[in-house]
C-alpha cells in the first residue's frame, strides 16, 4: 500500500493509485455500477466508457426469463426514488446466449460481476451451475435481497440466517469464482448476518440492497404499479454508511459500498466506514456517466489531497471511524 504523505508540492503531479488488488484480480479504481442500473453494460456502452470503471454488476438473472412487476416501476420522491422492477431479465439461458458473449468480446479492464437471483436455495444453485462454465466475468453477487419479487411469499433470504448458510455454501461448493453476498439494508444484525456469510464461504459482502418501502399518491393509491417497492437514492447514505461501519468490524471480508453515492464525498464516506469498492447506482439514472465521473473525480480528489493510494483510504486504519485509544 501507498501512504498518505499531505499536501502535494507545487508543480509537482502526484499519481494517484487507485487500482485495488482483490478477488485475484485488479481493479483499476474502486468504482462498480451497481446490479439493475446497467443492464448488461452493453445497453449503457454508447452512453459512458465502461472501461473507465472499475467494473459493473449485471442485473440480477433468474433461471426463467422474467418480464417484471406491472407499471408504473419506478417513482420519485424528495429523498431519492423507489422502484419495482421484478427482476425483468432475459433468463439463464438468454444470459448465456446473448449477454456474456458480448461482455467477453468488449470489456477488458472493468471487472464484471454477475448477479444471480432464486426463488430456492437450488436456483441459486443452477444459476451458478449454469453460468459458472462461461466466459466473459469475474464472479458473482448474489442478491439474496430483492424487496421486489412479488412470486416468493416470504421475507428476503438474507434475513433468514439458515438461508443466508445454505445458499452460500451451496454456491460456494460449485464454483471457485468470488462470491459476493448482497445484503439487505432493514437486517437488525448485519454483523450477524455478514459473519454467517463470510463461515459459508463468501469472499465479500454487498452493502446493500434497497429499502423496503411505500409511496402513495393523494388518493391513497400506491404509486408503483406492484403496490411496495425499493427505496434508493441519497436517502439511503447514511444507513448505508453505518451499516460498512457495523459490519467492517464484524468480517475480514472485503466490502462493497452502495446506496445513495453520487459524488466523491459519498464514496469517501464508504471507503472511511471500510468499503473498499464503491457502488453507483441510482445516481446513474438522473446521469448515465455519474460513476464515471466518480473514477475521475476520486483520482483528482487523492492527487489535491497527496494520498497516493486508494487502498490508505479504507476505514479502519484511517478516518473518522478510526477510535480513539
Ligand atoms: O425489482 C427489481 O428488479 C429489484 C431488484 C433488487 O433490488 O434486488
Amino acid at each position: 500500500a501507498g501512504s498518505r504523505t499531505g499536501p502535494p508540492s507545487p508543480g509537482v503531479e502526484h499519481p494517484v493509485n487507485t487500482a485495488i488488488h482483490l478477488f485475484g484480480t485488479t481493479f483499476q479504481n474502486p468504482v462498480l455500477l451497481a446490479a439493475g442500473t446497467c443492464g448488461f453494460g452493453q445497453e449503457l456502452a454508447d452512453v459512458i466508457d465502461l472501461e473507465a470503471l472499475g467494473g459493473l454488476v449485471t442485473k440480477s438473472v433468474t433461471v426463467e426469463p422474467r418480464t417484471g412487476n406491472p407499471a408504473p416501476r419506478v417513482a420519485e420522491f424528495s429523498g431519492g426514488m423507489m422502484n419495482s422492477i421484478g427482476l425483468a431479465n432475459p433468463g439463464l439461458e438468454g444470459t448465456r446466449r446473448d449477454k456474456l458473449p458480448w461482455l467477453r468480446d468488449h470489456l477488458r479492464r472493468a471487472r464484471v460481476w454477475v448477479s444471480v437471483a432464486g426463488h430456492s436455495p437450488e436456483e441459486f444453485f443452477q444459476l451458478v451451475e449454469g453460468l459458472d462454465g462461461e466466459d466473459g466475468f469475474l464472479g458473482f453477487e448474489l442478491n439474496l435481497s430483492c424487496p421486489n419479487d412479488t412470486r416468493r411469499d416470504a421475507p428476503p433470504f438474507a434475513l433468514d440466517p439458515p438461508s443466508v448458510r445454505s445458499i452460500l455454501s451451496g454456491a460456494r461448493a460449485r464454483t471457485d469464482r468470488p462470491l459476493l453476498a448482497k445484503l439487505a439494508p432493514n437486517d437488525p444484525d448485519p454483523a450477524a448476518t455478514a459473519r454467517t456469510a463470510e463461515e459459508a464461504g463468501a469472499d465479500g459482502l454487498t452493502l446493500a440492497n434497497t429499502l423496503p418501502g411505500l409511496l402513495l399518491d393523494e388518493e391513497g393509491r400506491p404509486r408503483l404499479g406492484a403496490g411496495a417497492g425499493g427505496v434508493s437514492g441519497p436517502a439511503l447514505l447514511p444507513g448505508g454508511v453505518r451499516m460498512v461501519e457495523q459490519v467492517r468490524h464484524a468480517v475480514g471480508l472485503p466490502l462493497v459500498g452502495l446506496g445513495g453515492i453520487s459524488g466523491v464525498a459519498d464514496a469517501l464516506a464508504y471507503a472511511r466506514a471500510g468499503a473498499t469498492l464503491v457502488g453507483v447506482g441510482t445516481a446513474s439514472f438522473a446521469d448515465p456517466r455519474a460513476g464515471e465521473k466518480l473514477a475521475v473525480g476520486l483520482h483528482r480528489w487523492g492527487r489535491r489531497k497527496g494520498v497516493t493510494a486508494w487502498s490508505d483510504l479504507v476505514g479502519p486504519s484511517a478516518g473518522p471511524v478510526q477510535k480513539e485509544a
